[in-house]
């Protein structure tokens, strides 16, 4: 092995060990808190939906607007998509539910295709399902709402 490389790493390593070494300082937290990596943790509340006050308003104005609806029954693998059953044009007019966003129909070569992009295909990757659920990790976070 090259030894320009084997410094190479272990200055890597020294480097990580200190990242670490600062964030357990800080007192940080991972979403596991105290249970070490080999030992299991208790299973987190289940969070029921939250799908009769309406829709929750977005965060800001690009935020992927949540899901006011049950989605425990609808397929999403590779062939299969029932979200698009009802939101996808013209479908959704007789469904009654919004169209999928435009963006939703241009892939990541800006080309508009008439049918959902891929890389828009795995909706829940960006879209989840409101809940009045308590925050897992303190945050600062604000909503472009309230800081006006
Ligand atoms: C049976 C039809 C149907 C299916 C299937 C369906 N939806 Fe919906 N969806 C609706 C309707 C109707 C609304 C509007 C509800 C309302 O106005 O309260 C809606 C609302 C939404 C919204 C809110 C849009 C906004 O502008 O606020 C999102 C996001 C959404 N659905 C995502 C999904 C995803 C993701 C799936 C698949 C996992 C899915 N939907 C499957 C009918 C459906
Ligand atoms: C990569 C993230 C991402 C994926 C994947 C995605 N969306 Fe979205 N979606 C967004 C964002 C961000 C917005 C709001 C900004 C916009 O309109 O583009 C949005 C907006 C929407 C809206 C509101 C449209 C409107 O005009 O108000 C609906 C409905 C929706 N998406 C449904 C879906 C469905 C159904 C899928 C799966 C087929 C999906 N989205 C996949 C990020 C995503």
């Amino acid at each position: 092995m090259p030894r320009n490389f084997i410094f190479f790493s272990l200055a890597v390593l020294l480097l990580f060990g200190a990242v670490a070494a600062q964030a357990q300082d800080n007192g940080l937290q991972t979403l596991r808190g105290d249970v070490g990596l080999s030992e299991t943790g208790v299973a987190p509340d289940v969070r029921r939906q939250n799908t009769d006050s309406g829709r929750f308003t977005r965060a800001y104005r690009q935020a992927p607007p949540m899901i006011p609806h049950k989605i425990d029954a609808y397929e999403i693998d590779l062939k299969v998509n029932q979200c698009m059953r009802c939101h996808d044009w013209p479908r959704n007019v007789e469904e009654g539910a919004p169209k999928i966003s435009e963006t939703h129909y241009i892939d990541r070569d800006g080309v508009a295709l008439d049918y959902v992009a891929r890389t828009r295909w795995f909706c829940t990757q960006c879209h989840v399902p409101q809940a009045n659920a308590a925050t897992l990790v303190d945050n600062d976070f604000r909503s472009a709402i309230d800081v006006e």
